[in-house]
């Protein structure tokens, strides 16, 4: 008997290059049995019999019905507070202290930060953490950290704010006092970190939306890169380095390198890292 859920290496190219379109992600083929996997399996929860009946309700259906939900199925959430200590240690002892002296000698208070692809959260708020035990006149300065995500799932979570001991490895323990609550279900995050970060979804590939980002001191764009090829990569960077101010940074992941993809932004060493500048 045939395969009711069968999916041939041309259906499979399709979806390929549909989330490619879409997302910027795109799938090599070592990942095609977990790409088809993850096709069967929401072809399962729509009910959906057929490759051509599912392929259309995808292609053709509202962009945030079974379009969002593929895309959520094959996203890779991996996150955690503190990641890439190091990272984040030359940006908080190196990076931010000579950046706010600066704003402060212009008596311009205000810090603008996003979380491009925060996942479920931990990253802004670690960046949330960070900046209330580095910048000694907190009180002075009007932060805000967006926070955006394609995965509303993930935004969900970010937004509840309680946590595993898995996503509190690498959070010291003075932190995990003065910051989170220890509750019966994992840690919560306390308002003190959450007031400041805004969650919202947004495609990084999406142009107009993106367009509309503007004047950032810092964005974070870590481990998302990865997932995309040169071209989608190139074209997210532009758009981040539009939405920078002149002289702001963009951290990227750990095997992440800008320079590969655009000579546009300075690169400065700050310890046992490197930071891209732009001019
Ligand atoms: C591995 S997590 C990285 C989280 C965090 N930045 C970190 O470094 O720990 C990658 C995130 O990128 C998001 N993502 C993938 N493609 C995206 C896109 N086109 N636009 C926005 N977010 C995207 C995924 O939903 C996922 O939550």
């Amino acid at each position: 008997m045939a395969d009711r859920l069968e999916i041939t290496q041309k259906d499979l190219n399709k979806i390929r290059d549909f989330i490619f379109k879409e997302t910027g992600i795109f799938f090599e083929s070592k990942k095609d049995y977990y790409l088809k996997s993850r096709i069967k399996q929401r072809m399962i929860d729509t009910g959906f019999e057929t490759f051509s009946e599912y392929y259309h309700n995808l292609a053709f259906g509202s962009r945030d019905g079974e379009a969002l939900s593929l895309i959520e199925e094959l996203t890779v959430n991996e996150t955690y507070f503190f990641r890439d200590f190091p990272q984040l240690q030359g940006f908080a002892e190196e990076v931010l202290p000579p950046y706010l002296d600066n704003k402060r000698a212009k008596k311009d208070y205000s810090l603008k930060v996003w979380s491009a692809a925060c996942s479920t959260g931990e990253e802004p708020y670690t960046l949330s953490i960070i900046f209330q035990e580095m910048i000694e006149d907190y009180e002075l300065w009007d932060v805000r950290i967006d926070a955006t995500d394609i995965d509303r799932r993930a935004l969900r979570h970010a937004k509840l704010g309680l946590y595993s001991d898995r996503s509190m490895k690498d959070t010291p323990i003075s932190y995990r006092n003065k910051y989170f609550e220890r509750t019966r279900d994992g840690w919560q995050v306390l308002p003190n970190v959450t007031e400041y970060v805004i969650f919202e979804q947004l495609n990084l590939m999406e142009h107009s939306a993106m367009r509309k980002r503007r004047g950032y001191d810092f964005i974070f764009c870590r481990n998302v890169l990865i997932y995309f090829n040169e071209s989608s990569r190139k074209k997210v960077i532009s758009l981040l380095y539009d939405a920078l101010l002149s002289g702001g940074y963009i951290f990227l992941g750990y095997s992440e390198s800008v320079g590969r993809i655009t000579a546009a932004f300075i690169l400065e060493k700050k310890g046992g890292f490197l930071c891209y500048r732009k001019p």
